[in-house]
């Protein structure tokens, strides 16, 4: 097949450029080559590339920036993935594109199914809750992949930082009362290339959760990542109160997986697991691999 995959330097299209499988045809594209808010450049690309399958990972992912630019957002995170969708339509393409457990409220106690009402609380969840909108509308074949908490060994992210921290400072203090659930990018790669082949050419809509396996506070995350990385800081527990952001965080955002493993017999790796990979990755000499 086709596959063209936007915003391919970020950390989910960096992790997909990497486990390419040569039995299909991969187009790696991100905004200097693609700007996915362009209409005739997307139309283009597909009509010159004959495009069956369009992996969005291009997005708005400055979660506290995107409250003071909530029109950039909404034209990366809205109206790009309205073009996708349409564009995927008039070319009878699937369209995977990557949403976010930001899309629901927090106020849950247990994991949130696909099926569970959304309810955002910031720019960016309430953008790309209407990306999901306007891709369900449009009706073309889909999948809408909401993810949490993304790593990887590249790019800007979580780990990275608390790593980067762990090597300047002698102690970090680190939100204790947010739940989530930490995700590889990629893990998260595999499991959208398996959707891909399993489905082949069918028409489809559906919406999963991927994360990684487990449960953990930003808080427990740290530590892992800190005795992970063989690094010696001093992590203290603090609540959201204390670290105030420009953007509401979900207090707990769990995503439910059941529908993506039933459905796609996926295996999720536990988050340490994965974490451990990743950071092998980072530092193979530093990693401690327990
Ligand atoms: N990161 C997380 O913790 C997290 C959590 C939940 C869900 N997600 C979702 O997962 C997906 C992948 O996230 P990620 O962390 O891999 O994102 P990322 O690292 O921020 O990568 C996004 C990529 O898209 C590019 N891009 C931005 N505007 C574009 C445009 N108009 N046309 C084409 N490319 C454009 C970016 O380029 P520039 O860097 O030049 O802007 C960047 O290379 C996104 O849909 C995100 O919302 C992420």
């Amino acid at each position: 097949m086709n596959i063209l995959v936007t915003g391919c330097k970020g950390q989910l299209g960096t992790e997909l450029q990497k486990i390419a499988d040569p039995c299909h045809h991969w187009f790696f594209t991100d905004v200097d080559t693609l700007d996915i808010c362009d209409e005739t450049a997307v139309e283009a690309y597909f009509e010159a590339h004959e495009i069956e399958v369009c992996i969005n990972c291009a997005a708005y992912t400055a979660v506290d920036k995107a409250e003071d630019e909530p029109d950039l957002a909404e034209k990366i995170n809205v109206f790009a993935p309205q073009i996708l969708a349409e564009t995927c339509l008039k070319h009878h393409a699937l369209l995977v594109h990557i949403s976010t457990d930001y899309v629901f409220g927090g106020d849950a106690q247990t994991p949130y199914r696909v099926s569970d009402p959304i309810n955002p609380q910031s720019v960016y969840g309430s953008t790309k809750a209407e990306g999901e909108k306007r891709i369900m509308t449009i009706g073309c074949n889909y999948f809408i992949v909401r993810t949490a908490w993304l790593y990887s060994s590249t790019g800007k992210n979580f780990v990275k930082t608390m790593l980067n921290l762990a090597d300047t400072r002698d102690e970090i203090n680190v939100v204790a009362d947010q739940k989530g659930c930490p995700t590889w990018a990629h893990d998260l790669a595999v499991a959208l290339v398996t959707l891909v082949n399993q489905n082949g050419n069918q028409p489809v809509q559906e919406v999963f959760h991927f994360t990684n396996e487990g449960q953990i506070t930003w808080y427990d995350f740290t530590l892992a990542i800190i005795e992970i990385g063989g690094k010696h800081c001093k992590v203290n527990p603090i609540t959201t109160d204390q670290y105030p952001t420009k953007a509401k965080r979900p207090a707990y955002s769990v995503l439910d997986l059941s529908k993506i493993k039933e459905y796609a017999g996926i295996e999720i790796p536990d988050w340490r697991e994965s974490l451990v990979k990743c950071i092998e990755q980072l530092s193979p000499v530093g990693a401690t691999g327990h």
